[in-house]
C-alpha cells in the first residue's frame, strides 16, 4: 500500500491545493492532507476551519483523508507510515524554499519528497494572493471553490 502526505497551512484551500491533491491520489493508494495547526503564522481561519474546508473540498477524492498535524512533518509520516511527501512546485522560488526542508526531511527520515509541477492555470496562486486581492475587493472566484468563497467573504465582512 503506497501512501503520501500532502502537508500545509491551507489558510484557504485553493485550486491549486486540490490539483496537486487530486493528482498525488492517482499516482499513491492513500493520500492523508495534513493540515499544520500550530504554525506561527498569523492565520485568517482557525485549524478547525481549514480542516473542514479541506474535509469539504476532498469528499470528491475516493483515498483521500484528511488530518491536522503539530510537530514534524517526519513524526507525521512515521505515525501514518507515509512513504512520500508530495509538495507542488509553482515557480522556482518554491524549489528554493522546498529543497531545503525535503532534504531536512530526508536526513531525518526514509521519506522521500515528491515535486510535482503545478498546472499552468494554477501556477500564480496562492492562499496569501488570494486573501490580498479579495481583501482589497477582487474576484478570486476562479481560484478557490465556491464554498471557501463564501467563507472569504463572510470573514472579510467580520473584520
Ligand atoms: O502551506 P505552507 O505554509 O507552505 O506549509 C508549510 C508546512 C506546514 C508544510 C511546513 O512548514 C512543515 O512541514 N511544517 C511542519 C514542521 C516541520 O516538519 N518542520 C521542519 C521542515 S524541514
Amino acid at each position: 500500500m503506497s501512501r503520501a502526505v500532502c502537508p500545509g497551512s491551507f489558510d484557504p484551500v485553493t485550486n491549486g491545493h486540490l490539483d496537486i491533491i487530486g493528482r498525488t491520489s492517482r499516482l499513491f493508494d492513500e493520500v492523508v492532507v495534513a493540515v499544520g495547526v500550530n504554525a506561527s503564522k498569523n492565520r485568517m481561519f482557525t485549524s478547525d476551519e481549514r480542516l473542514e474546508m479541506l474535509e469539504e473540498a476532498c469528499g470528491r477524492f475516493d483515498n483521500v483523508r484528511v488530518a491536522g498535524f503539530t510537530g514534524l512533518v517526519t513524526d507525521f509520516c512515521t505515525e501514518h507510515d507515509v512513504q512520500a511527501i508530495v509538495k507542488g512546485l509553482r515557480a522556482a522560488t518554491d524549489f528554493d524554499y522546498e529543497m531545503p526542508m525535503a532534504q531536512m526531511n530526508a536526513a531525518l527520515t526514509d521519506v522521500q519528497t515528491v515535486f510535482l509541477p503545478t498546472a499552468t492555470g494554477t501556477s500564480f496562486v496562492s492562499s496569501s494572493l488570494v486573501k490580498e486581492v479579495a481583501a482589497l475587493g477582487g474576484d478570486v472566484s476562479a481560484f478557490v471553490p465556491s464554498f471557501v468563497l463564501e467563507a472569504l467573504r463572510a470573514r472579510l465582512a467580520d473584520r
